[in-house]
């Protein structure tokens, strides 16, 4: 299965991505989560995104599509993959359409998972992040059991720098600006699938199951 998800900040990507990778035992590809490892281990392309992410911004193109396509080539992507927070504008789908047909291989589908701008300000400005595994949570919508504290793991639990109000504020508009226009890319090439993710996580989730069969 080759998976694309697609959706604002905190429309719930991630939550989803560590259900369906599970379930079709394909490889997570995450670009936030492989900047944000570069940034804790403090390589220059985790700075250089530093400064991008912490206003909002989208890390510049050429930063990104290699990351992506060495990634692709890995062995274990030969079972499929699960891409998370790419593409994210029109350049990015173009840079993946022609490595994947180079590949030899197609998108099984993409989804879009839509949630109203309000919804994704409360999510953000209320996650917690385990700083061991990165499981997410939400200081209301889904609290860990103790206070700060990784029910999986017992990792610590934080806030992540572009949680922020205003940072999240920017992420949207960069988002409707540079991230929207890939519904429409997706729509004409007929592979979109819109799922709504105000539901709670397992019937999005059955939602999203239920679109890729
Ligand atoms: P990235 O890490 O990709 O962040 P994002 O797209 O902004 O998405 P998030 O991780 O914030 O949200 P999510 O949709 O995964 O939601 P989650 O599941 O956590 O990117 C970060 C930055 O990196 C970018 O701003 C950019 O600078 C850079 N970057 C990354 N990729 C790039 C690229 N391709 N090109 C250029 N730059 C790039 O859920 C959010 C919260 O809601 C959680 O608290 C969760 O518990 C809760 N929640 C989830 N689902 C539900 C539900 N159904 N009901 C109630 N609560 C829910
Ligand atoms: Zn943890």
């Amino acid at each position: 299965m080759r998976i694309v998800l697609l959706g604002p900040p905190g429309a719930g990507k991630g939550t989803q991505a560590v259900k369906l990778v599970e379930k079709y035992n394909i490889p997570h590809i995450s670009t936030g989560d492989i900047f944000r490892k570069n940034l804790k281990e403090k390589t220059e392309l985790g700075l250089k995104a530093k400064e991008y992410m912490d206003k909002g911004l989208l890390v510049p193109d050429e930063l990104v599509v290699d990351i992506v396509k060495d990634r692709l080539v890995e062995e274990d992507c030969a079972k499929g993959f699960l891409l998370d927070g790419f593409p994210r504008t029109v350049d990015q789908a173009d840079a993946l359409e022609t490595e994947l047909s180079k590949l030899g291989i197609k998108l099984d589908g993409v989804i879009n998972i839509e949630v109203e701008d309000e919804v994704l300000i409360g999510r953000l400005t209320g996650r917690l992040v385990c700083r061991k595994c990165g499981a997410t949570y939400h200081s209301k919508f889904n609290k860990p059991k103790a206070e700060n504290v990784c029910d999986l793991c017992g990792g610590e639990l934080y806030t992540r720098d572009d949680d922020k109000e205003e940072t999240v504020k920017n992420r949207l508009l960069v988002y409707k600006n540079q991230t929207q226009p890939l519904i429409d890319y997706y729509t004409k090439k007929g592979m979109l699938k819109t799922i709504d993710g105000e539901a709670d996580t397992d019937t999005v989730f059955a939602e999203i199951c239920k679109a890729l069969e």
